[in-house]
């Protein structure tokens, strides 16, 4: 038995009207000051006014979000009493917002207790909109929860099935600022998702069309809109294909790139598209040997590459890898200003934390300790995968 989860998604330009029809009385904005001061908040309270509903505002999430900075927000909202939540901005503000609700919710628990296995009961105080301002984690329509331990430098992997939004606002206005780099990197997020969640072994019927739908979407439109921000076809595209990869990815899962990625990301601060993506073509060829059969469909779906099993999957982490180029990412972790000692100083603790990882349970071929060593030594040094 499996289950597909959506909120209600508004999506195109101009659906952040939607917003003026919303009965309540308060809501509690949560976002990072960047957003604050490129005008973003202000778009959306004024939104809000016409709603007749009042805002306050929490901006104090950082990228990657920690554990502590959920618990300052849920003080703020526990004072302000919203009926509302508004997660604004990327991944990081939406997922604190979907925790800070949670918690607002249920003050008894604690954030490790946010799983897919309890009964929340939330809705009982208020509800969750999103509006992504990236157009790369999908998190607007994920129940999926991503907080940092800073203490133990590490990703956790939170969630349940109840605290996904009641609304998303896909609105390609609200990333039509996003400078070139973050462009690419929330991008190429996408198209993991798209990919992992179409080749993971836990995709269903049900996923398999929008994450292709996705994959084709980023294919076609990242490289215009890091060229030429200004781009609102292209723009909306990626909104649109970024919210159909979490769409995929979310009701089936993501997968080895994403667990290594979570690690290099809490270990070395590499943004979170940026490392899943250089993490996915390495994993696609490790799959290839033994597993290429989701691979190689979709090599013949995106590139229209016909040939046989690990020739096609091969193509498609190629081909990859030709996309990050183009648009100016690294392939390999040693372009992302990572000392080789540093990194082989962590790899121990990178391997086990990945194997830790929710996300690599889903893998087409499963790593023995020693390989998937292998595989972040080879991503190190930008080495095709040959075991
Ligand atoms: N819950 C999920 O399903 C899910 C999926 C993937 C990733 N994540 C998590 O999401 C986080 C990453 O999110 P992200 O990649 O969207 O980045 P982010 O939210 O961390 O933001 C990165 C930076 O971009 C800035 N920014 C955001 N929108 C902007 C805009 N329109 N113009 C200019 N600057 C803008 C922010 O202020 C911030 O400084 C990570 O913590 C990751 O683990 C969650
Ligand atoms: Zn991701």
């Amino acid at each position: 038995m499996w289950y597909f989860c959506s909120p209600e998604i508004v999506f195109g330009e101009g659906s952040l009207d939607e917003l003026d029809e919303l009965r309540g009385r308060r809501a509690l904005i949560v976002t990072d000051d960047t957003l604050v001061q490129l005008g973003l908040v202000d778009r959306v309270k004024a939104h809000l006014d016409k709603a007749g509903i009042e805002s306050h505002v929490f901006d104090a999430v950082e990228p990657d979000p920690s554990v502590q900075t959920v618990r300052k927000g849920v003080e703020v909202a526990q004072d302000v009493a919203p009926d509302w939540i508004v997660g604004l901005g990327g991944g990081s503000p939406m997922d604190a917002a979907k925790a800070i609700w949670v918690l607002y919710e249920r003050p008894d628990l604690h954030p490790a207790e946010i799983n897919p296995f309890v009964h929340l009961n939330l809705r009982q105080k208020a509800r969750l909109i999103t509006i992504p301002t990236t157009s790369g984690t999908g998190a607007e329509v994920t129940w999926g929860i991503v907080l940092t331990d800073t203490e133990e430098q590490r990703k956790m992997g939170l969630g349940n099935r109840e605290n996904i939004a009641d609304i998303a606002i896909v609105d390609p206005v609200m990333a039509a600022g996003m400078p070139p780099q973050l462009t690419a990197d929330t991008g190429l997020d996408a198209l993991t998702h798209a990919v992992e969640g179409y080749t993971c072994t836990w995709h269903t019927d049900v996923t398999d069309g929008v994450c292709v739908g996705a994959a084709r979407l980023v294919f076609q439109y990242l490289p215009r809109a890091v060229a030429d921000g200004s781009d609102m076809s292209a723009r909306e595209r990626m909104h649109n294909g970024a919210t159909c990869a979490g769409l995929g990815f979310g009701n089936a899962m993501a997968s080895m790139a994403h667990a290594m990625g979570h690690v290099l990301g809490a270990t070395f601060h590499v943004p979170h598209g940026r490392a899943v993506s250089i993490f996915l073509p390495y994993t696609i060829e490790f799959a290839a040997r033994e597993a290429p059969g989701r691979f190689a469909d979709l090599a013949g779906l995106l590139v229209g590459f016909q040939a046989e099993g690990e020739k096609a999957a091969r193509a498609l982490a190629e081909r990859i890898r030709a996309l990050c180029r183009e648009i100016g990412n690294p392939t390999s972790v040693a372009e992302v200003d990572v000392a080789r000692e540093a990194y082989e100083a962590q790899l121990d603790k990178m391997v086990d934390d990945a194997f830790n990882d929710t996300q690599i349970i889903t893998a087409a071929r499963s790593p023995s300790y020693d390989e998937l060593r292998q595989l972040f030594l080879y991503a190190y040094e930008g080495r095709v995968v040959d075991f």
